[in-house]
């Protein structure tokens, strides 16, 4: 392999070097092509650290000035899609440091990195990126909920079976559904709301590890990039991968829940169900079968899941062996947080996507009732008349058992036949075959009551008008 002599030596770091690099390690090592991404914030960064500095009197203001316009320029040129990278641009941090020595010169270009560490730079790049992004996938799941909300207050009337281990359990409105993972969503953003305070704190004038010897002042700097606080230990500012870490987590969190919401409603639009169908907008063909239309909007949010479960252990694997402080490892943090944002911030809107166009048919949930379902009402029926609830709950298996022995559904058993199973059911047993009766029974806070249901809604509304308040 024939080494590059020109390249190592022509880096921003190349004063020591003297051999040239692999040109494929060059290649190894560079995060240009994807770090680019960070070049606002980069910019942002550098006219922070060099006001600072200029207050700290290691640059004269007309440098400042000089500094200034020259990341104006630079800017234009990102905006434009007209910067022009050299093979020595290792990174975001030294192509921008390189243009700047450009155009303004290598005199006052050569001082703004006075004092300061790419260690302490990218970090800086990371969480002000990384923090608006999370400020957006908050928006998202907002309007998640919101439509998740809207869909519950109206269709109430709707009652579907509610299923354990997948086997028909007991009568419950759609809308309880709908709510019961608008719930587990309502955790997910006050998770987020945490983690993005942890995100928002500011590593800049840390150096390379130990500090900055110019007595620059951190909280302006702070404060000028809109952070909430500082990170009160240099070599934990620039060792930290913990706020991307975090930021995986919550996304398991949020996509094992999308993604079982997602099973649901692959359940639920199949032929065999037929409760809900997918808008043409959220589904696909098959390339044989001309009958067929597959949800693959909710297949692709399942199964993206299994992606971000990968990049968070990917990435605490990446971090749980490394030396303190700084090491190149942490350059792995970059692209799996790319690409998990990406992924995250796309899911919930394609969920919020399905879920404004599925239509309901009211008709197939409700045929998918089956009055075994009643058995428990049955129970609770004997309960009312003083029967312990061990023994309704036996009298009434004995009741399913009867009709199953018949081979006709519970509700078709007469007076008489129930009667024999046990003298305390009386005729008005037959209240107990009525779903919306058993519906409109389970009345206590969080149950699925009409009255009950509203509440949830009531109580979701609040949450989410304390966020946007
Ligand atoms: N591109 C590097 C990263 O993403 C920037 C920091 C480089 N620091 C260093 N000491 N080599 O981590």
């Amino acid at each position: 392999m024939s080494a590059d002599k020109s390249v190592a030596e022509n880096m921003l770091w190349g004063g020591r070097f003297k051999g040239g690099q692999d040109p494929l390690m060059v290649k190894y090592n560079e995060s240009l092509p994807y770090d680019r991404i960070f070049w606002r914030e980069d910019i942002a960064g550098s006219i922070a650290f060099a006001r600072a500095n200029k207050n700290a009197g290691i640059l004269t203001e007309q440098e400042f000035r000089d500094i200034q316009l020259g990341f104006d320029q630079i800017s234009q040129e990102w905006l434009t899609e007209t910067f022009v990278v050299k093979p020595t641009d290792e990174d975001i941090h030294t192509a921008n440091e390189r243009r700047l020595g450009e155009i303004i010169g290598k005199e006052t270009g050569g001082k703004l990195h006075t004092g300061r560490s790419r260690n302490e730079q990218v970090a800086t790049d990371m969480r002000l990126w990384l923090r608006e992004e999370l400020r957006k996938i908050e928006g998202y799941l907002v309007d998640l909920m919101k439509c998740s909300i809207m869909r519950a207050e109206r269709e109430t009337e709707y009652l579907m079976p509610g299923y354990t281990h997948l086997q028909k359990a007991q009568p419950v409105k759609w809308s309880h559904w709908i709510l019961s993972h608008t719930t587990a969503w309502s955790y997910e953003l006050e998770r987020l709301r945490e983690v993005i305070k942890r995100v928002n704190r500011s590593p800049l004038g840390c150096g390379a590890l130990a500090g900055n010897p110019f007595g620059i002042n951190r909280n302006d700097m702070a404060k000028e990039l809109g952070f909430d606080g500082l990170i009160m230990n240099s070599m934990n500012a620039v060792a930290d991968r913990d706020f991307v870490l975090e930021t995986m987590q919550w996304s398991v969190s949020l996509m094992v829940k999308i993604s079982r919401w997602a099973e649901d409603l692959i359940v639920y639009s199949t032929l065999e169900y037929g409760f809900v169908n997918l808008a043409d907008a959220y589904s696909t063909g098959s390339s044989l079968m001309p009958q067929k239309k597959n949800a693959d909007s909710l297949e692709l949010l399942r199964g993206k899941s299994g992606r971000v479960i990968g990049q968070m252990v990917g990435l605490a694997t990446t971090l749980k062996g490394l030396p303190t402080t700084y090491n190149k490892d942490l350059q792995e943090s970059v692209e799996p947080m790319l690409d998990n944002i990406k992924t995250v911030g796309d899911s919930l809107q394609i969920a919020t996507g399905v879920l404004a166009t599925l239509t309901l048919n009211g008709e197939k949930m409700h045929a998918a009732l089956a009055p075994e379902m009643l058995a428990t009402e049955i129970a609770d029926y004997l309960v009312r008349k003083g029967v312990p609830f061990r023994e309704g709950h036996h009298i009434s298996g004995r009741v399913v058992a009867l009709a199953e022995e018949l081979g006709v559904p519970m509700d078709q058993l007469t007076n008489e036949q129930i009667k024999q199973v046990d003298s305390r059911l009386e005729d008005d047993v037959r209240r107990c075959f009525d779903y919306h009766r058993a519906v409109e029974l389970k009345d206590a806070v969080g149950g699925t009551s009409k009255r009950a249901v509203l509440e949830q809604v009531r109580a979701m509304k609040e949450l989410l008008l304390g966020i946007t308040a």
